[in-house]
């Protein structure tokens, strides 16, 4: 079976739990073996630090303290979660990895990127995924469909996770560009997909670049 490590990201409210349910279920119907996984969090350890990292009242973390919470919490996954998963020739699929740290603690919250990326050389030994999709979505648009979201019960969602959703919209414009940077960067890796599209649409696109990938079509 062919192992494929591909990460999710976005803005709030970019639609990626959506289009990471429903490559899971085309893949699985394929019948691959796939893990669906998130950061933070992906094992019991890093869900600690998720409370820590988003919830309103989780602390006033640096951005340096909060990336290395994330780090923390990213090792504990690649170990734990990622890796045993890929070498067990399953496709892991992540809602969120490093690129989300570039983007919200790099380009919204000032740190230096090298400084992330150094992080990332000496914690991960620069592991990244195979495959990346951005969801990008103008910041204001996004923010309205996660807002409608967090007070929206039926998702069950949990309704104090709104920690960066209560950052203002130039927070959220850097997010953003920082995305569209990373992609522009590693165009190999990276695939920009408009979330403003009908979802039907945005699954097939990313499920045919991930089947091509996978040289399974
Ligand atoms: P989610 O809303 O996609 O579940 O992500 C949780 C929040 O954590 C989101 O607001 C972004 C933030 N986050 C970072 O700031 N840096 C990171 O490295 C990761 C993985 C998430």
């Amino acid at each position: 079976m062919p192992a494929l490590f591909i990460s999710f990201e976005g803005g709030e409210g970019s639609g990626k739990t959506t289009q990471i349910n429903k490559l899971a279920e085309a893949l699985t119907e394929r019948g691959l073996k796939v893990v669906t996984t998130r950061e933070p969090g992906g094992t019991p350890e890093g869900d600690k630090v998720r409370d820590l990292i988003v919830q309103r009242d989780g602390g006033d973390w640096s951005p340096l303290a909060e990336t290395l919470l994330l780090f923390a919490a990213r090792t504990m996954h690649v170990q734990k979660t990622i890796l045993p998963a890929l070498e067990n020739g399953k496709v892991v699929i992540t809602d969120r990895f490093t690129d989300s740290t570039v983007s919200y603690q790099g380009y919204g919250h000032g740190l230096n990127i090298d400084t992330i990326e150094q992080i990332n050389s000496i914690v991960l030994d620069g592991l990244k995924p195979d495959l990346t999709f951005i969801l990008d979505i103008d910041a204001k648009a996004g923010l309205q469909r996660s807002e409608r979201r967090l007070a929206s019960e039926q998702f069950g969602v949990d309704q104090t996770e709104d920690r960066f959703e209560r950052l203002d919209i130039s927070f959220h414009e850097k997010l953003r560009q920082g995305f569209l940077e990373i992609a522009k960067n590693d165009p190999a890796r990276c695939h920009v997909i408009d979330a403003t599209q009908d979802v039907e649409q945005i699954a097939q696109q990313i499920e045919g670049i991930v089947t091509d990938r996978l040289e399974v079509a």
